[in-house]
């Protein structure tokens, strides 16, 4: 899938077509989030996008007017996520697909990492996901129909290990594990929940796995030899968002160059 093409979508595989869907995608000011919004938006959807930062996000609308609504948000407070919620049934009366995105990370190893800092993670990577997908899921089962992405990571499946990493390694466990639980409890009820976990891609959050000398020893180490480049997880992203996934719920798509393959 080539994202350079232009923002009006023609013609769609039917399978794959989500114009006008209504998405919510978290953690759209930087990064993956961002470039998970504009995927979404250049194939006809509108995009709910949420972050604490205003300025990106409005930068980010401003690229694809009437498509993407800026709404910043902390997605650690329930009033502001059920904020997110009310003005994306608002401005276009339904919510069809969320990307449970935002995300951070301490990296230190586990002897250094207090509790206090592994809560933090675990509240915005796990708690938080929870919340919308909690809030966006009643939405949802009342309209009979939703698919829900949560972004994991291969550090969910294995050890991060030499880049220490305890609280994000858990709580990308707990998202998988969240995932398979809510897609069973709403799988007869129109509504789909899976799992995206990528390998490593170039973002605030990786910044120096892509400029140091340890992160290029790693790279060396796995199949591709190298990072995900920007669009990379686009396919998948749309796959999950549209009905050419349509049988499938409760599990997690690895994108990661065969990092875990080996
Ligand atoms: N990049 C990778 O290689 C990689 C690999 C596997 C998984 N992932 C996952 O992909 C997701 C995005 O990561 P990224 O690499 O794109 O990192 P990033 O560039 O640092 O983006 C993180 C995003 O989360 C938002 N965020 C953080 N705390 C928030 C809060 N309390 N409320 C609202 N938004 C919040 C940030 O926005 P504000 O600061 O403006 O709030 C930012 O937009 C994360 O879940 C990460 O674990 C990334």
């Amino acid at each position: 899938m080539n994202d350079s093409a232009a923002s009006t979508p023609t013609s769609i595989d039917p399978l794959f077509d989500i114009s006008d869907k209504v998405a919510i995608v978290t953690g759209a000011s930087s990064g993956l989030g961002r470039q998970f919004a504009t995927a979404l938006a250049r194939r006809g959807a509108y995009v709910v996008a949420v972050a604490r930062r205003s300025d990106p996000l409005k930068a980010l609308a401003d690229e694809h007017p009437g498509r993407i609504l800026a709404v910043s948000a902390d997605v650690t407070k329930d009033d502001q996520v059920q904020d997110v919620v009310d003005r994306a049934v608002e401005w276009r009366g339904a919510i069809d697909i969320v990307v449970n995105n935002a995300g951070i990370t301490s990296i230190q190893p586990a002897e250094d990492e207090d509790a206090a800092t592994f809560s933090r993670v675990v509240d915005v990577n796990l708690v938080a996901l929870y919340r919308l997908c909690h809030l966006a899921g009643r939405r949802m089962l009342e309209q009979g129909q939703g698919t829900i992405i949560n972004i994991a990571s291969i550090n969910g499946l294995v050890a991060s290990w030499s880049i220490p990493e305890a609280g994000y390694c858990a709580s990308k466990g707990a998202v998988i594990s969240l995932t398979r639980e809510l897609a069973a409890q709403w799988a007869d009820r129109g509504v789909r929940v899976n799992a995206l976990a990528p390998g490593y891609f170039r973002s605030e959050l990786t910044e120096e796995l892509f400029t140091s000398s340890a992160g290029e020893r790693r790279f060396r180490r796995m199949p591709m030899r190298r990072g995900g480049r920007e669009d990379e997880l686009n396919g998948a992203l749309v796959f999950l968002a549209s009905n050419a996934s349509s049988y499938m719920t409760g599990q997690t798509l690895v994108i990661d160059g065969g990092w875990t393959s080996v």
